[in-house]
């Protein structure tokens, strides 16, 4: 039962994740995006990341880039009421960092404050030192490289990347300055076999995949993509459930009894 497995697990931080890469032991990674999610899987996972997908698979919008700092801030607080043992990581969005340091320690503090362990920025090379200036002031931070979504603005393409040398050299310095920078983690997206090789031969803080194969250190996904709520998903999604089929189905027979007057019963009716 999910409770006594979280009984028995401690409480996740980054220098775990430190000890899970030494040890050979995969980092398990989902994101969550409110309490009703966080409260069911908290204590199932490692990390539970409130990505800013959230704007996409949450508010409907097309873009992540749409969402600001304080919706993260409000998600970011709704999951950390539920977080059990997993170590929660908050996203700086798209807006709340590009103006430097200063405005990216003022922004990953909202989100510690919200009751995050840790914030994620997106960036290789070109947020180094912005990296570097939230970990100077105490705040873990996890990197992002490979398939940059709050990027995509300037390359038009959600493609996977490693095509050419010139790619894979420049993924590989991307992750390196996120090392350098004191980053504790790094996720990876959308990265080619041969580029996952060498990212991983590479950096030595650990690696979390999406759609970057199977030698990462951690593999994270989005949580409704591997439940299941949407029509169709991209190559490296598992579906693990049929969640989207399942509600509506439920909505379905609730619609049918309130319309034929089959619900609510007596029994179901204050005497
Ligand atoms: O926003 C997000 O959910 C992410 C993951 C896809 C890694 O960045």
């Amino acid at each position: 039962m999910p409770d006594i497995a979280e009984a028995k697990r401690k409480k996740i931080s980054p220098s775990s994740l430190a000890q899970m890469k030494l040890d050979g032991v995969k980092i398990v990674c989902l994101t969550a995006y409110d309490s009703l999610m966080a409260s069911l899987y908290g204590g199932l996972v490692d990390v539970m990341l409130v990505g800013d997908s959230m704007g996409m698979v949450r508010h409907g919008f097309a873009t992540t880039h749409h969402v600001d700092i304080d919706m993260m801030e409000l998600h970011v607080a709704s999951c950390a009421r539920a977080k059990g043992t997993a170590l929660l990581v908050g996203d700086l969005p798209f807006g709340s960092i590009e103006l430097g340091p200063e405005q990216a320690i003022t922004n990953a503090v909202r989100l510690i404050r919200a009751g995050a362990d840790a914030v994620k920025i997106e960036g290789g090379i070109k947020r180094q030192d912005v990296i570097q200036a939230v970990v100077n002031a105490g705040i873990p931070v996890m990197g992002h490289v490979g398939l940059e979504p709050q990027h995509i603005l300037m390359t038009q393409s959600f493609r996977s990347v490693g095509k050419n040398d010139g790619e894979v050299q420049s993924v590989v310095a991307d992750a390196l300055a996120v090392e350098n920078a004191g980053a504790f983690a790094v996720v990876v997206e959308a990265v080619r076999f041969n580029l996952s090789t060498q990212l991983e031969a590479a950096v030595k803080i650990p690696t979390i995949g999406i759609g970057a194969g199977p030698l990462c250190d951690g593999q994270i996904l989005v949580a409704e993509d591997m439940l299941g709520f949407f029509e169709g998903n991209p190559k490296f999604v598992r579906r693990y459930a049929e969640l989207g089929h399942l509600v509506q189905e439920a909505v379905t027979r609730y619609a049918d009894d309130v319309r034929s007057g089959a619900f609510p019963s007596e029994k179901e009716s204050y005497q």
